[in-house]
């Protein structure tokens, strides 16, 4: 399989998803700034990995495309809600998002939330709208797509990430076995996830060269974290990332499945997939902001080591970073191995993933 030949594939992909945003974008009732300012970060570009993983999921099932395209709108929306609010002055503090001025910069902080509010409930909208316009989706399946992408961008998912991440910035210890996270919640599946099974992202390798904190720096709560040890920052930092991009990414994969009914197992390689691929992602967003380049990031790097985020390349330094996630594609492409041939986009994503520029 050539490289262009998956270029010409996600082209495919990421064209059928901007055909499908648009359509979704036709709101007679909406006040004219609210349905500016949503048409403004949505249709930004980006690469659309999330959508093109509902898709490729729904591919390797055997199901039909239609049926995806709902879910995997949904899945974009509810991405692109939680980057306008991840740039917000309260969060990470934001300028530059997909090669524009970010939300607030241009419309204010209040239309940013709103437009953030808006995508998150069109997201639920878009897949309960193909329910009552096709009759070929049960209801009982438009309310398990729903309860997927609930629980991937809830408060054991997405949101419950932001929160760690935000709280590990401002010194707090995360305290992996009591944060809320449930095993059935991180991942539904027998590869890596949930508390415990995060501590399978951990070799002696990746924490041998990290310095035990002895800071005395203190939590909002007044807890005190000094002396963490390096095992624990590993952890707290592989849950983090599992959560706050991990749990989309295995969702999107989830709900693919979902849209082509597949059964258990199929369920279970593809989620496993996803939280392999999941936690590569992001410690390649770790990696490029240390070195990547603006004009193909569209955001501004170094804002991590500005804010003081715990990172991979921050905890572990680039090349151990590198090494973990290239395990991670690993592990990610035998976990849908069995699939044989009709997995090849999926190995060839998780390639791009850690091999991408932007
Ligand atoms: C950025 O996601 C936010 C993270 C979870 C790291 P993407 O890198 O997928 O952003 P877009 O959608 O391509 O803009
Ligand atoms: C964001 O992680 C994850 C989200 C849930 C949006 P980052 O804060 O690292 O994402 P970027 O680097 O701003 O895109
Ligand atoms: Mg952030
Ligand atoms: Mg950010
Ligand atoms: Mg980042």
């Amino acid at each position: 399989m050539t490289i262009s030949a998956f270029n010409v594939h996600l082209e495919e992909l990421r064209t059928v998803i901007e055909v499908a945003l648009v359509g979704t974008l036709d709101h007679a009732g909406w006040p004219n700034s609210l349905k500016t300012s949503v048409e403004y970060s949505l249709m930004a570009g980006g690469k659309r990995l999330r959508p093109i993983l509902v898709l490729l999921a729904n591919e390797v099932c055997g199901g039909r495309q239609e049926d995806a395209i709902p879910a995997a709108c949904a899945i974009e929306m509810i991405h692109t809600y939680s980057l306008i609010h991840d740039d917000l002055p309260s969060m990470d503090d934001d300028d530059f998002r997909r090669g524009r001025l970010t939300s607030h910069k241009v419309f204010g902080e209040a239309l940013a939330i709103l437009a953030g509010d808006s995508l998150l409930t069109l997201a639920f909208e878009t897949i309960a709208s193909a329910g009552t316009s096709s009759g070929s989706v049960s209801g009982q399946q438009i309310a398990e797509q729903m309860r997927i992408l609930a629980s991937a961008a809830g408060g054991s998912g997405m949101v419950g990430g932001q929160v760690l991440d935000l709280e590990a910035e401002r010194g707090a210890f995360v305290n992996v076995e009591n944060s809320g996270i449930h095993a059935e919640n991180a991942g539904k599946h027998s590869c890596n996830a949930g508390a415990t099974a995060v501590r399978k992202d951990v070799s002696f390798a990746d924490f041998s060269s990290v310095p035990v904190v002895k800071s005395t720096s203190r939590s909002d709560s007044g807890e005190n974290v000094s002396n963490q040890s390096a095992e624990t920052r590993v952890v707290e930092l592989s849950q983090i990332h599992r959560m706050k991009t991990g749990s989309l990414i295995a969702g999107a994969l989830e709900l693919g499945a979902a849209t082509a009914s597949a059964n258990q197992e199929n369920r279970k390689r593809l989620h496993c997939y996803g939280h392999c691929i999941g936690l590569a992602f992001q410690i390649t967003d770790d990696l490029l902001d240390v070195t990547g380049d603006q004009s193909k990031l569209g955001k501004k790097p170094g804002r991590d080591a500005d804010l003081g985020k715990l990172t991979y390349p921050g905890l572990l330094g680039i090349e151990t970073s590198r090494a973990k996630a290239e395990q991670l594609v690993q592990e990610a492409c035998e976990a849908v191995a069995v699939f044989g041939d009709r997995s090849r986009w999926l190995k060839e994503l998780a390639r791009f993933i850690v091999e991408r520029d932007h």
